[in-house]
């Protein structure tokens, strides 16, 4: 059996968990919104035409922030549209995405719906065929208290009170030639200059977030980042990035170690902030707000689907990129949240793409079920237990080899410690074949930074994972009439003295909860 052995020393604490790292995406595309969400047939809705199973499942994932409502559609949007008497709202086409929007929800029903669903609402604005004027407009409707026709406006809409919106983004993915209204990194850096200028003179409370790249392979890359920050240093809060991860012709293993590309496209871009002179601990740091990351079968969207759904009818929220995540596509996702809290003294945010349907967590039939995919399970673990600091465990583990990322650790995990000593473990093995005998070190964790306190002062809570399901393989997927994958116990796990023992499956992601002795262990605890 092959061998890890991780130690977790908080004196390499890299920061406090930002809590916005477990966001997620709304976008009116696809069955997202419509038959999504939003179902007012369906027998679980309620009387605002949002589904109660739906929401119900959105509530179990815990997600803490919501991007909404797009994606490449905000760049064709908008936002009037969808405010006023539904009966009076117009039906346009969205060219983002070849279908008809019908304007049923809008700002009041999403920021509504968000509210209960326990998510902060992030807005984007249409940086695309709109500007700096429109979206002054949408930040006074939505946060100007009252006397101003737009406040007031929002108020005979039925929302006396302000949204009370904190995160703005400017525009989305202005770098890509399939964007509507692309723009030259020149042309959207002014834009987006003059556009964070005006809305914090209207609401100098918001934090705004600046588009970055589509993805690290843009030949742009880099260079955009450059020319935006020189424009928009002092003006922005965040610079975002998208990252998207898929499997290649049977490629596993490149598509297991996807995380070693996330960190390093992530250590790019706070290397240029840096140069930019907006890096921690400058007059007006810099965030990156992974503002869309997830596991997406890309290729077969562009090379199959999306030519037969850009050339076909313009129909109402169509079945679009309802990719079905498998063991594998949890494992990975499960090891880019382990690469995102690596970095959390860069990352301020990030938002798993998307929440509903669309390359989603959760999806849902129309007049059926609801279901949690595989990829649920990571997220979720992560977003109920990492709380306090993030700790880089000190790692020896065997590398292996990929063809697209060169050499990978076999064994990748990130720690994080409250401050009553407990300590959640998040670790992933991605060896397809092999399980891995996983020693962890402790002995410095107990009683605080620096401390060589005795691991006797913690308890095993829980310790679960996700792997390969009895009677399945990697490709093995939830579906609406059978969910086999989820968490299952860790086998043989013990705590003796200092130091954790456990045995990973081959190809898993398993998280390991332990808290000072005497605590109460209860999920209640652990949730808070
Ligand atoms: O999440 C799906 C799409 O991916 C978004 O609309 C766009 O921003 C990105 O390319």
């Amino acid at each position: 059996m092959l061998s890890a052995r991780l130690s977790i020393d908080p004196g390499t604490s890299i920061g406090a968990v930002p809590r916005r790292l477990f966001g997620t995406f709304v976008e009116h595309m696809g069955r997202s919104v419509y038959e999504g969400i939003y179902e007012p047939t369906h027998p679980d809705a309620r009387p605002d035409g949002f589904r109660a199973d739906v929401l119900a499942l959105v509530q179990e994932l815990g997600a803490t922030t919501v991007r909404y409502p797009g994606g490449n559609f905000v760049s064709g949007y908008r936002w009037e549209d969808g405010v006023g008497p539904r009966e009076t709202r117009p039906v346009r086409l969205d060219a983002a995405w070849h279908s008809v929007e019908t304007n049923q929800v809008g700002l009041h029903e999403f920021a509504d719906w968000a509210r209960e669903a326990r998510l902060e609402l992030m807005y984007a604005v249409n940086l695309g065929t709109r500007g700096i004027a429109e979206a002054a407009d949408v930040l006074e409707y939505a946060n100007h208290p009252a006397g101003t026709a737009l406040a007031e406006r929002r108020r005979t809409n039925g929302a006396e009170e302000p949204f009370g919106i904190r995160l703005w983004c400017l525009g989305n993915e202005v770098d890509g030639p399939w964007q509507i209204g692309h723009k030259t990194a020149d042309e959207y850096g002014r834009l987006a200059a003059e556009t964070a200028r005006l809305m914090k003179f209207v609401d100098p409370g918001v934090e705004l977030v600046a588009a970055g790249s589509s993805n690290a392979e843009m030949p742009t890359f880099g260079e955009w980042e450059r020319t935006v920050l020189r424009h928009t240093v002092g003006l922005v809060d965040h610079l975002s990035l998208h990252a998207y991860y898929e499997e290649s012709d049977g490629d596993a293993a490149s598509f297991l170690a996807s995380g070693t590309a996330l960190d390093r496209y992530i250590e790019q871009v706070a290397a240029i902030i840096d140069e930019a002179g907006a890096g921690p601990g400058s007059e007006h740091p810099v965030g990156i707000s992974v503002d869309e990351w997830n596991v997406w079968y890309q290729r077969r969207w562009n090379e199959i689907d999306k030519p037969v759904v850009m050339n076909g009818d313009w129909p109402e929220h169509p079945r679009l990129i309802e990719d079905a995540y498998s063991v594998t596509d949890a494992v990975v996702v499960g090891s880019l949240l382990v690469s995102l809290l690596r970095h959390s003294d860069r990352v301020t945010m990030a938002n798993l793409a998307q929440l509903v349907n669309v390359i989603a967590p959760i999806r849902s039939e129309p007049g059926g079920p609801a279901w949690r995919q595989s990829t649920f399970f990571p997220f979720q673990r992560a977003a109920a237990l990492a709380y306090g600091r993030v700790v880089a465990p000190v790692v020896e583990v065997p590398s292996i080899r990929t063809a697209v990322h060169g050499e990978a650790p076999l064994v990748d995990a990130v720690a994080t410690v409250r401050d009553d000593g407990g300590i959640v473990l998040f670790v992933t093995n991605r060896s397809l074949d092999q399980e891995v005998a996983l020693e962890v070190a402790l002995g410095h964790v107990v009683g605080g930074a620096g401390s060589t306190g005795r691991a006797s002062a913690l308890q095993l809570v829980s310790a679960e994972t996700l792997c390969t399901p009895p009677g399945g393989d990697r490709h093995t997927v939830n579906d609406a009439g059978a969910q086999p994958v989820g968490m299952t116990d860790l086998r043989g796990v013990s705590l003796d003295g200092a130091l954790l023992t456990a045995t990973l499956p081959a190809l898993s992601w398993s998280v390991v909860v332990l808290a000072p002795s005497g605590a109460p262990i209860s999920e209640e605890k652990l949730d808070v």
